[in-house]
C-alpha cells in the first residue's frame, strides 16, 4: 500500500513538479486517500491514471493538498505587534521597503500588509510580492471579493476606508489590490527573489517535513538583506535560528544577522 503511494508522489512529481515527499507524510496521504476513496479509487495509481486525464479531478486533487484557509489581520496580535514593533525599525533609514509575502494563498496576507503599510507609505509607493503554489487561489486574490468571515479582524477604519459590500461578500477596492503583485512560485522548487526587507510566511510550513521546513529557513535567510525580517506562523518558529543567522525579534519575527 505504501508503495502504491511512493509511486504516485513520483509520478505527480515528474509530471507536476510538486514534490509531495517534502510534506508531512502521515497527515497529506489521510488527506489524499480520502479524496481518492470519495471519487472511487481503489489505489493512487489508478487515481493517478484519472487525474492526468481529467483537469477538474487535477484541480481538486491540487485544491486539497494546499489548505488555503486565511483571512484578514489573522492573529490580530500579531500584526499589531508588527505594526507598532516591528515595522519602525524596518523603517529606520529606508524609505521604501521590499515585502514578500509567501504562500499567500488567496490573498487575505498580502493585502493586509499593503492596509497596514498605508499607515506610513503613500499607496502608489507600496509593492508587495505575493506568491503561493495554487494558481486558482491567486485568481481568486486578483478578483479581491472575501465573505464577511474572512473580514472579522479588520480595523473599522480600514473596512470602511477600502471594502465596498455587495451583497454577502466584500469587494477590496483598487486601491488596495495595485499595491500587491500576485505570481506563482513553489517555495520547495522554484528560485527566491533576494533583497528582501520583510518576508511573510506564515501558515504554510506546518506542513513541510523538518528536513523541507530548514531548507526553506535557509533560502529565506538569504534572501533577505541584513536586517530584513521574516515572519512566521503560529507554530513555526524556529528552534535554532542562529544557524540560519537569524536572531529572534519578537516572538514570530526573526532578524537575519
Ligand atoms: C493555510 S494557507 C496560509 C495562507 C496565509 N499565509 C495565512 O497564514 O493566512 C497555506 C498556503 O500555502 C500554499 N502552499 C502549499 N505548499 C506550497 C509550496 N510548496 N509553495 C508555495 N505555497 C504553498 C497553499 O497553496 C496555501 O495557499
Amino acid at each position: 500500500m505504501r508503495d502504491d503511494y511512493i509511486t504516485f508522489i513520483s509520478d505527480i512529481k515528474k509530471r507536476t513538479g510538486i514534490d509531495l515527499a517534502l510534506y508531512k507524510e502521515k497527515q497529506m496521504k489521510r488527506r489524499l486517500t480520502t479524496l481518492r476513496d470519495k471519487r472511487g479509487f481503489a489505489n493512487f495509481n489508478d487515481y493517478y491514471k484519472a487525474l492526468i486525464q481529467d483537469e477538474q479531478l487535477y484541480f481538486e486533487f491540487l485544491d486539497r493538498m494546499t489548505i488555503n484557509v486565511s483571512e484578514f489581520y489573522r492573529n490580530f496580535n500579531r500584526w499589531e505587534t508588527f505594526r507598532t514593533k516591528v515595522l519602525p525599525t524596518l523603517m529606520e533609514g529606508n524609505d521604501r521597503l521590499k515585502v514578500w509575502s509567501a504562500a499567500c494563498s488567496t490573498g487575505e496576507e498580502p493585502y493586509t500588509i499593503a492596509m497596514i503599510l498605508s499607515d506610513y507609505f503613500p499607496l502608489e509607493e507600496i509593492t508587495v510580492h505575493a506568491t503561493d503554489i495554487d494558481e486558482l487561489a491567486i485568481q481568486r486574490a486578483m478578483e479581491g471579493v472575501y465573505p464577511e468571515r474572512s473580514l472579522k479582524e479588520v480595523p473599522r477604519d480600514k473596512k470602511e476606508k477600502y471594502f465596498h459590500k455587495k451583497g454577502n461578500f466584500y469587494s477590496l477596492s483598487d486601491e488596495i489590490k495595485r499595491c500587491v503583485q500576485f505570481s506563482k512560485h513553489n517555495l520547495l522548487a522554484d528560485r527566491y527573489r533576494s533583497s528582501y526587507d520583510l518576508i511573510v510566511c506564515r501558515n504554510v510550513l506546518i506542513y513541510f517535513t523538518e528536513d523541507a521546513k530548514n531548507q526553506v529557513y535557509d533560502w529565506f535567510s538569504q534572501s533577505l538583506v541584513e536586517g530584513g525580517v521574516l515572519f512566521v506562523g503560529s507554530t513555526e518558529q524556529i528552534f535554532n535560528p542562529q544557524s540560519f543567522n537569524f536572531e529572534v525579534a519578537e516572538t514570530f519575527f526573526y532578524e537575519k544577522q
